[in-house]
């Protein structure tokens, strides 16, 4: 998955065809139009009012493809958030070249090249001791996986080799970290049963709870709580291979030319969280998290615009992005009765 997705040369991400969007393989919330920018721009400005306005707030995306998220963000915050505009600073974290290259393109062309810094990874990231607003959506999703499958009374990991100048499965056993993490996640022990682990995640999480002094954090993707992610009626696990808009039949098939996805396991997400110091204000699918941050705007007496309603819809339609994304909120180092327009249940 790591070589399909990030290979310098070949991988999905990086060898610089269009991914994200109507012209790529696969549309993602930012796709539909500039709301969900706006919306995010909502919560940020709240964040810096409950901090009394500092004079830097950074403002923090990884995972930002083309640009365009944080280039809607900036642009709202510059019209409808005037002190927080003042004090707004964007850094995006990006490997890769070719897509940093895009981003600076989008920024430069909307006016805010100037307010950007491009850092390769989270130990790039200067320390530094002003509040952050760190988002991501459908970051996670894509760090790569392992896969486990329950064969004949044993868990096996199921690994990619090569058979007949093809990539096939091939099974292993299991290492004892990961075994114990499928013990943790209760995952129901029946014949064929699939789970995914993400061995990546909880380096990830450390990274950005210990370089972040204070702020808010939110991971917006599709997955679920881990109760529900390891249910008994979710035997075939979550891993998913895209390509022009369709659900392709086998994800090895193509590699570099596909998407590879699994969905993500937000409890996870919360307990690494917890252990850094930080509070979960819990998770909230794009249905209601969004209508929350949305209503200041709706309750304005001037309509929204047909584009802008249509944008809402799909982001937040249990048909469109409604119900399969969430909103994971986590913050630290804020005022003890502070609770963001944005959450879920604790
Ligand atoms: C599914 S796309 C989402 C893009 C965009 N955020 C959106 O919602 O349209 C996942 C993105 O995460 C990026 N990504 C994966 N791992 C990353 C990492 N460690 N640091 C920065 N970006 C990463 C990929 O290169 C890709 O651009």
């Amino acid at each position: 998955m790591e070589e399909a997705l990030y290979h310098p040369e070949h991988g999905f991400y990086v060898s610089g065809s269009a991914r994200t969007g109507q012209s790529g393989d696969f549309l993602t919330p930012v796709s539909p139009g500039p709301v969900l920018g706006q919306l995010l721009a909502r919560q940020a400005d709240e964040l810096h009012r409950i901090l009394g306005c500092p004079k830097k707030l950074r403002l923090i995306e990884q995972g930002a493809d083309t640009g365009w998220l944080a280039r809607d963000l900036l642009a709202s915050i510059a019209h409808d958030h005037p002190a927080l505009a003042t004090a707004a600073e964007l850094h995006l974290l990006e490997p890769h070249p070719k897509l940093e290259q895009k981003q600076r393109e989008t920024l430069l062309a909307a006016g805010f090249g100037h307010q950007t810094r491009w850092h390769k990874n989270w130990e790039a990231v200067p320390t530094d001791a002003s509040p952050c607003f760190f988002y991501s959506c459908e970051l996670v999703d894509s760090f790569p996986v392992q896969i486990f499958r329950y064969r004949r009374g044993n868990w096996r990991e199921m690994r990619v080799g090569l058979g007949d100048g093809r990539l096939i499965w091939q099974e292993d056993g299991v290492d004892p970290e990961s075994s114990a993490k499928i013990r943790r996640w209760a995952a129901p022990e029946v014949e064929g049963f699939t789970v995914e682990l993400r061995p990546g995640t909880a380096r990830w999480a450390e990274l950005w709870t210990q370089k972040i002094p204070l702020g808010l954090g939110l991971t917006l993707d599709y997955g679920f709580p881990a109760r529900e992610l390891f249910a008994p009626h979710r035997t075939g696990g979550t891993l998913r291979a895209l390509r022009h808009h369709q659900l392709a039949a086998d994800p090895l098939e193509k590699p570099g030319e596909q998407d590879l996805t699994a969905h993500v396991n937000f409890t996870e997400l919360e307990e690494l969280g917890a252990l850094a110091g930080w509070t979960s204000y819990g998770l909230t699918d794009f249905a209601r998290g969004l209508t929350a941050l949305a209503t200041p705007l709706l309750q304005k007496e001037s309509q929204p615009t047909k584009p802008w309603v249509r944008n809402f819809l799909h982001l937040t339609h249990p048909s469109f992005f409604g119900q399969t994304h969430k909103i994971l909120v986590q913050g630290k180092g804020l005022p003890v009765a502070f609770q963001p327009a944005v959450r879920g249940e604790r």
